[in-house]
């Protein structure tokens, strides 16, 4: 039988576009945080919290019902912020001895990307640590790609492309109502997007990461805060804030400094059982709005003492936002050359002293509130004398 032969068409030479110049720039391409997820022992009342205290509105959903025996899986979605919250049904799913070790906590701070091959084969050639290999999730809706690297202790950096999917959040997952009657309908908070994620790494083990996004990830570091700047009476940290290409990822990583007594990092760590997500900050437009909100239902945020504010007109100057409100609601200010901003920190959002939120409002500042470290710090260790763990 004669062989078919397959006619060589000469490949046309292509130029290229600017799409795989900026490729060739930085070959991650990473365009946003696509979800922040979050482990929890019991993940539907966590994903009720959040939906309840934070306006998220459920949108997906996995478990027994859709065919998943091990694990539930809630898909929260306000404006640009997906949070995705996961907690094991069996003592035999790995997430089980996770969350006892670790308590409720961030496993994956997930980047949207445009080729997840692309990303882990170059992430694996400058040395990061594979999570998960690349892999692909079908249904009739199309499919999304996800390959995972770990960063700071077991937390991990997924990488998702989603482009080719057109369902509800990712193949197996069902629309949220298709299962619960009830969604919680107060409405949402106003929070806009992820602002920043902070890790709490060990003493010593800053520049470790520093260089780890520098070299894996292609970040840079944005601002170096020392112990000198980061310190009270008794603490002190130091702090240095990543940064990749486009400046949409921002990552400041947290490192203990010696100090009179026992920092919140090291509390952090000593409660989180080793370095994890410290706090994730979500942008608003309109703090003033959204924390009004967040209190009334119930969101407790730290509190810094009345003077604060006796100081807040000299060292920041106009902000179109009414003072008393500010100082009402406990919001914090700061200016630098390109703006000021407004931010306040919630407490502890699980028993154990770790995770918080940070909810910001960017007037022009690209900055992270450095006026406000002494005031804030101090703050803490009020939160953290009150636990006798200072
Ligand atoms: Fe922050």
């Amino acid at each position: 039988m004669k062989r078919k032969q397959n006619k060589v068409v000469r490949g046309e030479r292509l130029g290229f576009s600017s799409e795989a110049a900026k490729r060739v720039e930085d070959p991650l391409a990473i365009e946003a945080v696509d979800y922040v997820e979050i482990f929890a022992a019991n993940a539907k009342q966590t994903a009720y919290f959040y939906s309840a205290a934070f306006g998220f509105t459920p949108v997906a959903y996995r478990g027994p019902e859709t065919g998943h025996k091990e694990a539930a899986t809630y898909v929260l979605q306000q404006n640009d912020i997906t949070l995705v919250i996961s907690g094991p049904l069996t003592l035999s799913h790995w997430m089980a001895p996770y969350v006892m070790i670790h308590g409720d906590t961030v496993k994956d701070v997930a980047f949207r990307v445009p080729d997840v091959e692309a990303f882990y084969a170059e992430t694996m050639l400058r040395g990061a640590r594979s999570a998960e290999p690349p892999t692909i999730w079908r249904d009739d809706e199309g499919f999304v790609k996800r390959a995972a690297i770990y960063t700071y202790g077991e937390t991990v950096h997924s990488a998702v492309e989603r482009k080719s999917y057109k369902g509800c959040y990712w193949p197996g997952f069902v629309p949220y109502e298709d299962y619960f009657e009830s969604i919680s309908n107060r409405g949402e908070c106003g929070l806009q997007s992820v602002d920043h994620v902070v890790g709490n790494v060990e003493e010593g083990k800053m520049e470790y990461w520093v260089k780890f996004y520098e070299d894996v990830l292609g970040f840079k570091e944005m601002i170096h805060f020392t112990d000198e700047d980061i310190s009270t009476e008794y603490s002190a940290l130091m702090s240095k804030v990543m940064t990749n290409g486009t400046s949409k990822i921002k990552l400041p990583i947290n490192e203990p400094a010696e100090a009179a007594r026992k920092s919140q990092i090291e509390e952090y760590l000593e409660f989180h059982h080793g370095p994890g997500v410290q706090h994730v900050a979500l942008r608003t437009d309109d703090i003033i709005q959204t924390v009004t909100e967040l209190r009334r239902r119930g969101v407790n945020f730290l509190r810094v003492p009345k003077e604060y504010y006796e100081h807040v007109p000299e060292r920041v100057g106009n902000i179109k936002e009414d003072l008393d409100a500010i100082a009402e609601l406990g919001i914090l200010a700061d200016r630098d050359d390109d703006g000021y901003l407004l931010q306040i920190f919630t407490k502890p959002v699980h028993d154990r002293p770790t995770l918080f939120f940070e909810i910001i409002q960017r007037e022009g500042s690209q900055g992270f509130g450095a006026g406000n470290f002494k005031a804030l710090f101090e703050a803490l260790e009020r939160e953290q004398e009150r636990r006798g763990n200072l």
